[in-house]
């Protein structure tokens, strides 16, 4: 059986696949930064991760495929989670899979600011051991314990 595995983004080889996943007009309306942008931007914003000690990105693969990947910021006191699934793999779990796997890995006390229409999104955190905080403007606020 192919296990889903991840591991910590630590080189550009994968940029394309995450390109690809983030530019997905869902993932976009779903983002901070809903704007389109190039992949040359992508690639400026990845070296900054790569490189920063505060900010990670996780890519979940399961055999060769890539299924998704987590974004993890450290900002002053909390650390802030979010994610996207590879559009044409959405609706199969991998997303509660993906969540679960990482904080069962890392486990901290996470933020997950989600867009109050993002449905799909704040089901995920609930099913995955994130409860509503409050509500910031346009944004949920979820935590884990
Ligand atoms: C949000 C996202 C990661 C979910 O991943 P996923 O693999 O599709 O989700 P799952 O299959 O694990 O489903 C999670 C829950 O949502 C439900 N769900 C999934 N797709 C759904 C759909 N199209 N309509 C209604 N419910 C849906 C599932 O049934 C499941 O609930 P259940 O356990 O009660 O059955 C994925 O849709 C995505 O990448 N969205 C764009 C990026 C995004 O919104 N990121 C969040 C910014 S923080």
């Amino acid at each position: 059986m192919n296990k889903l595995v991840f591991k910590k983004v630590n080189s550009l080889s994968f940029a394309k696949e995450i390109y690809e996943i983030s530019i997905d007009p869902v993932s976009l309306k779903f983002s901070k930064n809903t704007k389109k942008f190039s992949f040359s931007s992508h690639l400026k914003w990845l070296k900054k991760i790569i490189s920063s000690k505060k900010n990670n990105i996780f890519l979940f693969k399961k055999h060769r495929k890539i299924i998704g990947f987590i974004i993890l910021k450290k900002k002053i006191k909390y650390y802030y989670l979010s994610w996207a699934i590879n559009p044409k793999l959405r609706g199969f779990s991998y997303g509660k899979k993906m969540l679960r796997s990482f904080i069962k890995r890392h486990p901290r006390k996470y933020i997950a600011e989600i867009k109050d229409n993002n449905y799909i999104s704040k089901k995920l955190c609930l099913k995955c051991g994130f409860k509503f905080l409050k509500k910031r403007k346009k944004y949920n606020v979820y935590s884990t314990n």
